[in-house]
């Protein structure tokens, strides 16, 4: 194990899985580029969630931009609600998360929840100090920051854009038009792979919190009336539960459960949430987060999102800590009634019933020029809360009588108008459906947070012949390379036979890397490094002049396994088709 990270970032730089970038000028925090190994593993990650998100599930997937005009954060509630608390530091003017200063000096796990007087309260309660130079943070103003970096659309400054905090955004704003994509049928999924920004105001431990990173994320959109998933495919899947019950009992531990149990035991309250923990769990699994040091994680309720009604996240163990990994979160109607709210289009789809449904509907046409002159501006406000009172309790009009007052209330004014002023009367209505909001159930994944993930998991140092081995023990399918070909030395027709075998195997679709570059064994070891999973040797047996290894048939190439080091010999014409099955499992 690699106690504290610092072998593995080490290891992720030296060898291109991924580096702080614009190192020439310095660096910058929160930003990193990977490197050849990193954008082939992260590319890996993604294809594979793809597959099981995407794919396997029959959802839509859209590429939106990454900036959007301001409106659509007005309305989605980022400009005003997507702030972290900030506390800068007198002495060395170093900015830091508040909230992470007190949870990391106290007992205190949701800072976050609290209000920033009682931060400031409580950075002076406890002399706090600062991270960075150890000077008292006590006495100095905590603020709402908001993470949205902000830019112009065009020349000038009126036109005020955002890069994006969360994808999910690009979808939610063009639902009128992804709705008529999937009929107006509900339930339906759409996913988008891509780019997310927060300016962080302390980005730390590496990939785990930075400004810019790769989110993967559904929106699943339901009736919640109707709508129920079906469990079947994951039912059995084990995770350990900790909900938020568990949590805030002094002796809380989470528990082992299925997800058919979760469900039934209302551990999970959604079933739709609960469905994607076990489609999750299989995902985490696969690309090779350790299922020992993975568990489900409930929000406590101060901690919820300013749209989410419930929330379940995916948290890796991680140096010790438990880390974030995906948020599950139920997010009502929130968004897509708020784009209804703040845009021209509609956010609903149209729900045929089965047959059409006549009921007896109250209705009020208001005399507006009674309302005009002593209703002021008022006006429209007050014609429309007696439409609602007619359709709420149309006996309040029958009770009155025709010479009667119904009293409506607009802005905390109440507002009595003389029945003989409206049009009141009792229909019969026959409507064929009704304008629904869907719900969206969103599964919300980091990449960036993954692949940190999987490589720290996958990490493991073993001794070879008295000599330390340093490996990723990394499933074949995600691994950058596939299998690295190696001449046992480049001459007498062992190095063109070697390269003929790894374009070979390049053209079959797998990934290979040719090193003829020194020892054998360091070369192994090489690709040991950068989790390898397959390397293939050719020797004087391969071409047919065995004075090597006497127990080899002409025409084989030795394949040697990562994580055992085993070595097994294997005819040429076989190879592409092996490989390809070991990568596959
Ligand atoms: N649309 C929902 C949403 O954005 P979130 O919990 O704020 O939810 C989802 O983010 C995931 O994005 C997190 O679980 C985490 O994996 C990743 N993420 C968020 N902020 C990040 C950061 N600063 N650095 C790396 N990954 C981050």
């Amino acid at each position: 194990r690699d106690a504290d990270g610092r072998r593995l970032v080490e290891l992720a730089k030296r060898r291109g899985f991924f580096l702080q970038s614009a190192g020439a000028y310095g660096g910058v925090s929160g930003f990193y580029t990977f490197g050849p190994q990193g954008a082939a593993l992260k590319q890996a990650i993604e294809d594979t969630w793809r597959d099981r998100f995407t794919i396997q599930e029959g959802n839509m997937e859209v590429d939106a931009p990454t900036v959007m005009p301001e409106p659509v954060f007005e309305a989605s509630g980022h400009l005003d609600g997507f702030d972290d608390m900030l506390v800068e530091c007198p002495e060395c003017g170093e900015s830091h998360r508040a909230d992470h200063v007190v949870e990391d000096n106290t007992d205190l796990e949701d800072a976050e929840a609290l209000p920033v007087e009682e931060v400031e309260e409580l950075i002076a309660e406890y002399e706090l100090v600062c991270p960075n130079c150890g000077a008292g943070l006590a006495g100095q103003a905590v603020e709402d920051f908001n993470l949205m970096f902000e830019t112009n659309i065009g020349p000038g400054s009126s036109d005020p854009g955002y890069l994006r905090p969360e994808t999910a955004q690009g979808i939610f704003i063009e639902f009128p038009q992804l709705a008529e994509y999937a009929r107006n049928q509900l339930p339906f999924g759409v996913t988008q792979i891509g780019r997310a920004y927060r300016n962080e105001i302390s980005p730390r431990k590496s990939l785990l919190r930075v400004r810019e990173f790769t989110q993967a994320e559904l929106e699943l959109f339901i009736d919640p009336e109707e709508d129920e998933p079906d469990l079947g495919p994951v039912e059995d899947v084990t995770a350990p539960f900790y909900p938020a019950t568990e949590q805030e009992a002094d002796d809380g531990d989470p528990y082992e459960a299925t997800i058919r149990e979760v469900v039934e035991e209302g551990v999970v309250g959604n079933p739709w949430i609960a469905y994607y923990l076990g489609l999750a769990k299989q995902w985490y699994d696969r690309i090779g987060v350790d299922m020992d040091r993975f568990r489900f994680r409930q929000h406590l309720p101060g901690e919820l999102a300013h749209y989410s009604a419930d929330c379940w996240d995916a948290e890796g163990e991680v140096d010790g800590d438990w880390i974030e990994l995906g948020g599950f979160s139920y997010r009502s109607d929130y968004d897509l009634s708020k784009h209804d709210e703040h845009s021209d289009e509609d956010f609903t789809v149209f729900k045929q019933y089965d047959e059409p449904i006549t009921t007896e509907k109250a209705l009020v046409d208001p005399d507006m020029s009674y309302l005009g002159p002593e209703f002021g501006g008022a006006a429209q406000d007050v014609a429309d809360a007696l439409a609602a009172l007619a359709e709420r309790n149309p006996a309040a009009f029958e009770e009155a009588g025709e010479d009667g007052d119904v009293t409506v209330e607009v802005d905390g004014e109440e507002h009595d108008v003389p029945v003989s002023q409206t049009d009141f009367s009792v229909e019969e209505v026959t409507e064929s459906g009704e304008h629904v909001t869907p719900h969206v159930v969103e599964p919300s994944l980091g990449i960036d947070r993954a692949l940190y993930t999987v490589l720290d998991h996958t990490y493991r140092a073993d001794e070879i012949d008295g000599e330390e081995r340093t490996f990723l023990e990394l499933p074949p399918e995600v691994a950058p390379t596939t299998v690295g070909v190696f001449p046992l030395m480049d001459r007498d027709g062992l190095g063109e036979k070697a390269r003929a075998i790894a374009r070979e195997l390049r053209e079959a679709g797998l990934s290979v890397t040719y090193d003829d570059a020194g020892a054998i064994g360091r070369r192994y070891r090489r690709q040991d490094e950068v989790g390898t999973p397959f390397c293939v040797t050719v020797d004087y047996t391969t071409i047919g002049e065995g004075r090597d290894d006497d127990e080899g048939e002409p025409g084989t190439v030795t394949v040697r396994e990562r994580d055992t080091t085993a070595q097994r010999r294997i005819p040429v014409e076989d190879l592409a088709e092996t490989l390809t099955a070991l990568r596959d499992g």
